[in-house]
């Protein structure tokens, strides 16, 4: 049997931090195995913020030499950068056709970049939606490995290609957002507000690049409280948080000993804190250590880019072919 498509893309928007490696990475690197997988760097998507040009190029190879570091192989998958291939912006443009106004100005990341950025509310802006669903179906995909962030994009995604296989012939599965564990996955910031992200929070966001004394530093800022006062209470959602953390990258028997201390109104946060830090650097300065190395080799990266596009493009060519005659464009 052929194995099922997956596809993914993280903007190349600044450095990656624990929500990328958690809500995506780390679902990418379990996948390599088992599925047909494309994974990119979604630079034309970064573009909608008008980034400097001297940073997009540096942001670009650090986003291919983090996903490596984190354990991604890039022979067993895709790995390319969007703007090389060139099929995603036409069936971007074909998809336009297919996505009302309405629907575009009503989702969430348009609405909250629109408020962020009133003075820049660019077309690229409102269309971003359809310019994911083009990344994902270019490759007619299953599965999408993301955070729960994403959620509606990936609804708008099935719309999307509903309505296409609707109106011109079976062409496109409808691709679910996927995640291991039983849910979507977000990780808060460090102050409880919001969630961590390449360019907003950074003191309260860990990144994969972050050196041992600053992940302590930012680690014992979190926000915590006295403690609690009664056995077995409910847990302030800041220090749920803490819990969250503590669970991804300490060891079980680490997480249970603060739990029962929590349960036993016995918890000193500053010792939690101490180990959380100590654990984090374990599980980031591996990971820093290998994606610096990688970013000094702008040979062999580029090698990987180009090796990338020629896997992504061979894809997206038959599925934009198919996608033409459907619609017509076979003259
Ligand atoms: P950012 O929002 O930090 O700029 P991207 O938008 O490029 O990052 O997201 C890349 C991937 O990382 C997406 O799959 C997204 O859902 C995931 N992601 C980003 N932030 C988080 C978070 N805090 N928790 C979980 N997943 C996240
Ligand atoms: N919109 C995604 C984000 O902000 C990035 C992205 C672009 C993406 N194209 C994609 C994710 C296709 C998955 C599949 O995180």
């Amino acid at each position: 049997m052929s194995k099922e498509v997956v596809v993914s893309g993280i903007r190349s928007t600044g450095y990656l931090h624990l929500g990328n490696y958690f809500g995506a990475i780390q679902n990418y690197v379990k996948m390599q195995d088992d599925y047909n997988c494309y994974f990119f760097v979604a630079d034309y998507h970064a573009l909608t913020t008008l980034p400097d040009p001297k940073e997009l190029k540096p942001n670009v190879y650090r986003v291919i030499a983090e996903n490596i570091a984190s354990g991604l192989n890039p022979e067993k998958v895709a790995l390319y950068v969007q703007s090389d291939v060139p099929e995603i912006p036409e069936l971007y443009l074909m998809l336009n056709m297919l996505a009302y106004k309405g629907e575009l100005e009503k989702t969430a990341s348009f609405k909250e970049k629109a408020r962020s950025q009133p003075d820049n509310i660019n077309a690229g802006l409102l269309t971003y939606p359809s310019l994911m669903a083009a990344d994902i179906i270019i490759h007619r995909a299953h599965k999408v490995p993301v955070g729960k962030d994403q959620e509606q994009h990936l609804e708008m995604t099935r719309n999307f290609a509903g309505r296409f296989n609707h109106r011109y012939g079976e062409l496109f599965p409808e691709p679910t957002a996927f995640n291991f564990g039983e849910q979507l996955i977000k990780i808060p910031s460090l102050d409880g507000k919001g969630k961590m992200s390449k360019s907003e929070n950074e003191n309260a966001t860990i990144y994969l690049a972050d050196e041992d004394d600053k992940i302590r530093k930012k680690i014992m800022k979190a926000k915590t409280d006295g403690g609690p006062t009664e056995q077995n209470s409910e847990m302030p959602d800041y220090i749920e948080n803490i819990f969250m953390l503590m669970k991804l990258v300490s060891s079980e028997e680490n997480y249970d000993k603060f739990l029962a201390d929590f349960n036993k109104c016995e918890i000193r946060y500053g010792d939690m804190k101490k180990q959380l830090a100590e654990d984090m650097i374990a599980f980031v300065s591996p990971i820093r250590e290998k994606a610096a190395n990688l970013q000094n080799d702008i040979p062999m990266l580029q090698k990987i880019m180009q090796a990338g596009k020629e896997k992504a493009r061979a894809s997206a060519s038959e599925t934009l072919a198919n996608a033409r005659k459907l619609i017509g464009i076979n003259y």
